[in-house]
């Protein structure tokens, strides 16, 4: 009886062990080399090409080995690229989803390879927790809110609106929207009249707001807001090619903060951007850095601090010191 309690006790013992094992972060030395592998969604915008700068230039700066992979604004290329990262053996996985759905079975395969996988600037939807380990970017709700409330402040209560929304089912255009209706909503008088994707590219931005200007409603057309600074400047070509003053005519609102919109809203031709820090590769590998090598938890959330631009903290110093 005797014998057979102290066997229990050892193989208990070996248990708890193995279990602690399986919890504990992979702990590697200052020296060791860690690789993350990281898709990114593409080069759409030039929020986008700061967020990879970012990213890369603060691997390099740590010594830390980045697998990049461009997805073109493609899913089906970042499904691919995250399956590859697992089958190389990466310690870590970073995602920058294009689209908020379709992700629950690669994010499985990740976890079954126990390769944690950090989501960085969109959110996903998933139907169960525990398939990724945390989320480091902005609020884009508040971001949406914020715009409302600067259009509300600045504009009054009275105005059509026309809306350029992001890429289609990406976390950013759902959320944006939501955030800035949720607001407006019990502002009767501030209506959203026109409504289309300009799947955050310039191009795309433009091509839609000529659309816009040429509709039966482009004269109750007071105040364009759209998902990104890209698609405003682009709205700001067509708005200038079809007569009007933008920044006048028509108020101009967006998201990302940077360096080119700055100087339009300097020049009166845009008047407020709401900031999204694509900034944050330093975020991003102090978390990896955190649980690699001290064997700290990856925290659930990760907020980038941002703050709302316009004509009254818009200097030129301002626009010079932007590094996107
Ligand atoms: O996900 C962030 C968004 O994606 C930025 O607002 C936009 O410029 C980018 O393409």
């Amino acid at each position: 009886m005797k014998k057979l309690l102290t066997l229990f006790v050892a193989m208990m013992m070996v248990l708890a062990v193995s279990c602690k094992k399986q919890e504990a972060a992979p702990e590697v030395g200052p020296g060791a080399k860690i690789r993350v592998g990281f898709s990114q969604i593409g080069a759409e915008s030039d929020w986008r090409k700061a967020s990879t700068v970012s990213i890369q230039e603060e691997a390099a700066k740590r010594g830390i080995e980045l697998l990049f992979s461009d997805a073109q604004q493609k899913q089906e290329n970042q499904l691919k690229a995250v399956r590859s990262f697992i089958a190389q053996g990466v310690d870590v996985i970073c995602l920058a989803p294009v689209v908020a759905t379709g992700w629950e079975d690669v994010l499985k395969e990740a976890k079954a390879a126990k390769i944690p996988v950090i989501l960085i600037d969109r959110k996903v939807t998933v139907s169960e927790d525990g398939l990724y380990s945390c989320y480091i970017g902005s609020d884009c709700t508040e971001e949406g809110r914020k715009a409302a409330r600067w259009v509300i402040e600045n504009v009054g209560e009275n105005a059509g609106i026309a809306e350029l929304v992001g890429t289609v089912g990406s976390g950013p255009a759902i959320e944006r929207k939501k955030g800035f209706e949720e607001i407006i909503k019990d502002h009767p008088g501030l209506k959203i009249i026109k409504s289309q994707s300009g799947d955050f590219t310039r191009s795309q931005g433009k091509e839609v707001m000529e659309q816009f200007l040429k509709s039966p409603e482009k004269d109750q057309i007071k105040v364009l807001y759209a998902h990104n600074d890209d698609m405003a400047l682009g709205a700001i070509q067509a708005i200038e090619e079809a007569g009007k003053v933008p920044g006048k005519d028509i108020v101009i609102i967006s998201c990302d903060g940077v360096k080119e919109m700055f100087k339009m809203i300097l020049a009166g031709k845009a008047n407020c951007t709401v900031e999204c820090n694509p900034m944050i590769g330093p975020q991003l590998y102090d978390v990896i850095e955190g649980y690699m090598r001290e064997g700290k938890p990856i925290p659930e959330r990760v907020e980038s601090i941002e703050g709302v631009f316009d004509s009254k903290n818009i200097t030129q110093e301002v626009v010079d010191g932007r590094r996107y």
